[in-house]
């Protein structure tokens, strides 16, 4: 049985810009947040630069590049535009998603199968400039071992479904996404990715996707920013971090 190492943390910013942006103001500023993420614990800081730039903005990743110290998480679609920033900025990890103007927030995984060719010709440079590259994709087995052939180094898993589930009361379904997700992490490490996670978590739905072995770093965002007008971003950060260590406990529970 695989053994549950440390978690990473990984806190999404993208919500600091979305309020500063909400104004046409200089705040709230994320690079602040994310400075202050840092110095709650956080292991990395993920911001997702979207085509139409409704939350972070190109001048966010160079002002974050240059003023954390951690690792930063730079998530974007597979287009030429994206890939071209990436290769300039040259961020520690590249986590590529889908991207649809009207959606809310990233709705579903990448279809990594049914565009293996174009992707895997995308990722080379990315991958050859140094950069670890993930897709943020299903727990399909077809999505891991296409993620697999083309060379990503990371799958990170669309948590989304189950969050929903689990907001919802769906007990039962919440616990079958979550065998799912399970089994998919187990596939994606059995395979030699690095497995990652993330998508609507928050302090009540964590603990049982901290508390798969096999997944290494939990991308949160949403849930921490809306928290932080509560109980304050170090606090939020601080919490979620107590759960994720508790549900990595030997022994520690794992159901919805
Ligand atoms: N991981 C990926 C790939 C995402 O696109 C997002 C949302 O931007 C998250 C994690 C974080 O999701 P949330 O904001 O719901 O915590």
């Amino acid at each position: 049985m695989a053994v549950r190492g440390k978690l990473r943390l990984g806190v999404n910013i993208d919500h600091v810009a979305t309020l500063r942006n909400a104004r046409g103001s200089a705040w709230p500023d994320p690079l602040r947040a994310a400075l202050l993420a840092e110095a709650a614990g956080a292991d990395g800081i993920t911001a997702h630069l979207r085509e139409d730039r409704r939350h972070i903005r190109d001048e966010d990743i160079d002002a974050l590049m240059a003023g954390i110290r951690v690792p930063l998480n730079f998530e974007c679609a597979a287009t030429d535009e994206m890939q071209a920033i990436a290769l300039r900025v040259r961020p520690h990890a590249i986590c590529l998603v889908p991207e649809r103007r009207e959606e809310r927030t990233t709705e579903g995984g990448l279809d990594v199968a049914g565009d293996q060719n174009r992707l895997a010709g995308f990722i080379a440079p990315l991958r050859d400039a140094g950069c670890r590259v993930s897709m943020f994709i299903g727990h399909d087995p077809r999505q891991i071992e296409a993620s697999a052939r083309i060379g990503a180094a990371v799958v990170e898993l669309h948590t989304g479904h189950y969050s929903d589930l689990h907001a919802e009361g769906r007990t039962d379904e919440a616990e079958a996404e979550l065998e799912a997700l399970r089994k998919g992490a187990a596939l994606a490490s059995g395979l030699g990715l690095e497995v990652h996670a993330g998508h609507g978590l928050t302090f009540a739905n964590v603990a049982p996707v901290a508390a798969m072995p096999e997944v290494v770093e939990l991308n949160i965002g949403h849930f921490l920013i809306g928290e932080a007008v509560f109980m304050g971003l170090g606090s939020a950060i601080e919490e979620m971090r107590r759960r994720m260590d508790a549900a990595r406990q030997p022994g520690a529970g794992a159901v919805a």
